[in-house]
């Protein structure tokens, strides 16, 4: 595997090389700390292209004045190890100063998907999701992107800015991937204490027995929001930041489960935010 630690040139360079032996190029665009869940990615874009670059950047314009910029976990070391395990071609790892000059001004917005939900209470985060992301595109040209459902409202930005802008690359999803007990895999889980972590469970039961009470038939979207804030509101810890049952293509309001839908939620445990979601009504494919 290649590491690339920041020169855009080197990265180029290399991409040229993989492309002329006629590859396609996967691109797993994380902020490190890797998990199951970004290697389940990484397993993607392997079996879908001929090359796949991992860039690992924690990207200061996504966060807001009062967030964890500082305090996010990195490990480059750990990663590096990890995705040459798993048969990465190139890991792109560069510090913000390759990326953003002191006096970078351009950004994109997008302007529809990303305005409630997480885009609500993060003000410029998807923002600076659809700069940077923009950014990798334009650096490596990858065929196909692969980013997880966790962040759903994410991914769906990421579609809509693609679709917006022509941007030549197939944008990948793939679905959450779980701890045994059934908590997301997310790199703030770190955060947790264990009691905090024993009342983030409730994250996922709660969609889980929403669930269950559309497969029994309720179409509702105000019951089936109001099932799942009753079961976090039991947890006495968590503090409910939204719980809403949102169309999944657009994320526009919806008051009847008919299309798919994506039910999701953004929760404060302490002083770690976290999110979770479930697809209803999935058309299989
Ligand atoms: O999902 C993430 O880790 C980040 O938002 C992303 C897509 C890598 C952009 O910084």
């Amino acid at each position: 595997m290649l590491r690339i630690d920041g020169c855009i040139d080197e990265l180029r360079k290399a991409v040229r090389e993989i492309r002329n032996g006629g590859a396609g190029i996967g691109l797993v665009p994380t902020m490190g700390y890797l998990h199951e869940g970004h290697l389940s990615l990484v397993r993607k874009s392997r079996a879908e292209n001929t090359a796949t670059i991992v860039s690992i950047f924690v990207n200061p314009t996504q966060f807001g004045p009062n967030e964890d910029f500082d305090a996010y976990p990195r490990d480059l070391e750990r990663d590096t190890r990890l995705l040459e395990k798993e048969g990465v071609d190139v890991a792109f790892c560069p510090a913000p100063g390759d990326l953003y000059t002191a006096d970078h001004s351009t950004f994109v917005t997008e302007e529809a998907v990303s305005r409630d939900l997480c885009g609500a209470s993060r003000p410029g985060h998807f923002r600076g999701v659809c700069t940077i992301v923009l950014k990798l595109f334009n650096i490596v040209g990858p065929d196909r992107a692969y980013f997880g459902e966790k962040d759903f409202q994410q991914l769906q930005v990421i579609r809509r800015m693609v679709r917006d802008l022509n941007l030549p690359v197939q944008i990948r999803g793939c679905p959450i991937v779980r701890e045994p007990d059934g908590l997301a895999l997310s790199s703030r889980n770190v955060y947790l204490s264990a009691s905090e972590r024993q009342a983030a469970l409730a994250l996922n039961l709660s969609l889980k027995k929403a669930r269950e009470q559309f497969c029994s038939g309720e179409k509702s979207a105000a019951v089936l929001v109001e099932s799942v804030r009753k079961e976090l509101e039991k947890e006495e810890t968590l503090r409910v930041e939204y719980v809403e049952l949102r169309d999944a293509a657009d994320l526009s309001l919806t008051s009847k489960v008919e299309k798919p839908v994506v039910l999701a939620l953004a929760v404060r445990v302490g002083k770690t935010r976290l999110i979770d979601n479930t697809i209803l009504n999935e058309v299989s494919s």
